[in-house]
């Protein structure tokens, strides 16, 4: 099966939004934005096949250790992540590997930027 080329968004749009779930070619597609780095993933979740897409994209909760060695709940400044709405596996939004179990992860879709508009291959 050969592949196709498919605009799906504007890059300044995805900019501004941060997240897209687009449609194309029979494939349902998370499109990212984080800083300078763009990401496309399946909204497949690797679990049990739910819409890994449709769920939160958020910072990363995180625990920071404190002066008297005291756990506290943090937020990364620069980590994001998908949670997946079915049971709440959370990947990074940039590797799209499960943030604790890195074996697992998400599809990477091929993108690419032409001109002011965002391509995927699918
Ligand atoms: S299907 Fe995504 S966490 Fe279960």
């Amino acid at each position: 099966m050969s592949r196709r080329d498919i605009t799906v968004a504007s890059l300044a749009d995805l900019r501004e939004r941060g997240k897209i779930v687009v449609e194309a070619g029979g494939v349902e597609v998370g499109l990212y934005s984080v800083g300078d780095e763009l990401r496309a993933w399946r909204n497949l979740c690797p679990h049990q096949g739910g819409p890994v897409c449709q769920g939160k994209f958020l910072p990363r909760t995180i625990e920071v250790v404190d002066e008297r060695k005291r756990a506290n709940p943090g937020i990364s400044a620069e980590e994001k992540s998908i949670v997946c709405p079915w049971h709440g596996f959370e990947f990074d939004v940039l590797t799209g590997k499960h943030v604790v179990q890195g074996s697992i992860g998400l599809i990477a879709v091929p993108l690419r930027v032409e001109g002011e508009d965002v391509v995927i291959s699918v």
